[in-house]
């Protein structure tokens, strides 16, 4: 299990409906995120495998937000190898908890996360049509110099480039 201290999370057998507590995610996880990715990406989810590697290669790097009955939302960040870039690879809430800062929540937490490690940038794609995945990475002063690469996942598959300076 990967512990954060500062957001320890209760055991199981006290789960319930409460405020939704922003922990690391663990390998039980697994179903949860898988759903909650699949709700957020439906036309695109991670295959479960990449899910499973991920969690075991980079837990540390995946925040989750539990309301004790489940998962609302994750972010994964990975940093790259020689330390001073991080990639915010995937943030996600599920559809029916929108618009109620449980995404802002996830980002500050990974900023500030990064800030303490002396991560230098912060780097991500986003479809160019998600208006409010654009919108809250501008208010969190991303910005889009590269603007949008064509074809960056393959074609047709174009994304716009955000970077912030930390
Ligand atoms: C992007 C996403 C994570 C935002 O999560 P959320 O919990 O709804 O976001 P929040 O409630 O924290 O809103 C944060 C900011 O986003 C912007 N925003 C949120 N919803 C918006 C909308 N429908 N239109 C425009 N801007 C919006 C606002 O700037 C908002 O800040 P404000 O409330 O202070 O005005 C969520 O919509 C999602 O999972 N989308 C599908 C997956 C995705 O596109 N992920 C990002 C790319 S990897």
């Amino acid at each position: 299990m990967i512990d954060f201290p500062e957001e320890r999370f209760p055991s199981t057998s006290n789960r319930g409906d409460r405020p939704p507590t922003l922990r690391g995610v663990t390998e039980a996880d697994l179903p949860e995120l898988l759903r909650v990715d699949r709700e957020a990406f439906p036309e695109d989810p991670y295959p479960p495998f990449i899910l499973r590697q991920l969690i075991e290669i980079h837990g540390d790097r995946i925040l989750v937000l539990d309301d004790g009955n489940g998962l609302l939302g994750y972010v994964l960040f990975v940093n790259a190898s020689d330390g001073s870039v991080s990639w915010i690879m995937s943030l996600a809430v599920i559809p029916h908890q929108r618009g109620q800062g449980l995404g802002r929540r996830l980002m500050v937490e990974v900023l500030r996360r990064l800030r303490t490690e002396g991560v230098r940038q912060v780097r991500l794609t986003v479809e160019p049509t998600s208006a409010a995945a654009i919108t809250l990475y501008g208010s969190l002063g991303f910005s889009s110099e590269e603007g949008v690469v064509r074809d960056y996942f393959g074609p047709g598959e174009h994304r716009l480039l955000m970077t912030l300076a930390l």
